[in-house]
């Protein structure tokens, strides 16, 4: 388990690009956080990183949202919250094989999914999510042989 503090939205951004070069198709990449924590901005900076062609905004109203990006491999990226089980994850019928797979609320929803690097991110301080920059305390862990090696180096450089 990787823990960190980031202290504001640039750096959440900064740290999506740090595991953008660490992914390749079929990779999965499960979000939690509360409402605000910091899930899609952590995306967009993964997405920027991957070079998608638009920004990633929140795909709430959508469900998944998938981006080309540079490297030939999309990037889906899922909002799990109205789901409420991983049998209707399935039901989306994603191209997960070929894709980099990002889904934001995705706890007790991808536990048949096997491999993936999941992050919590937690907001310490309560008040206003949306108000201004306030430090996010994140936690890094991979699940599976695909990320058993997971190394700390990549991820504790200051932002
Ligand atoms: N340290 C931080 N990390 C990430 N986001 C932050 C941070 N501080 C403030 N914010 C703000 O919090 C909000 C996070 O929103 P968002 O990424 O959409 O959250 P979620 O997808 O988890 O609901 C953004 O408005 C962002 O600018
Ligand atoms: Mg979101």
């Amino acid at each position: 388990m990787i823990e960190l503090v980031i202290p504001d939205a640039e750096a959440m951004e900064a740290l999506g690009a740090r595991l953008a070069p660490l992914l390749r198709a079929g990779d999965l990449v499960q979000l939690d956080g509360e409402l605000g924590a910091g899930k899609t901005t952590f995306t967009r900076g993964l997405g920027a990183a991957l070079g998608t062609r638009e920004a990633i905004t929140s795909p709430t109203f959508v469900l998944a949202r998938e981006h080309p990006t540079t490297s030939g491999t999309p990037l889906v990226h899922v909002d799990a919250y109205r789901l409420a089980t991983a049998v209707e994850l399935e039901d989306l019928d994603l191209d997960w094989e070929h894709s980099i797979v990002v889904v934001e609320w995705g706890a007790g929803k991808l536990d048949d999914a096997g491999d993936r690097i999941e992050l919590m991110i937690e907001r310490p301080h309560g008040g206003d999510p949306l108000a201004e920059d306030s430090p996010r305390h994140v936690r890094i862990a991979g699940v599976g042989d695909r990320w058993k090696d997971l190394d700390a180096t990549p991820w504790t450089a200051a932002f």
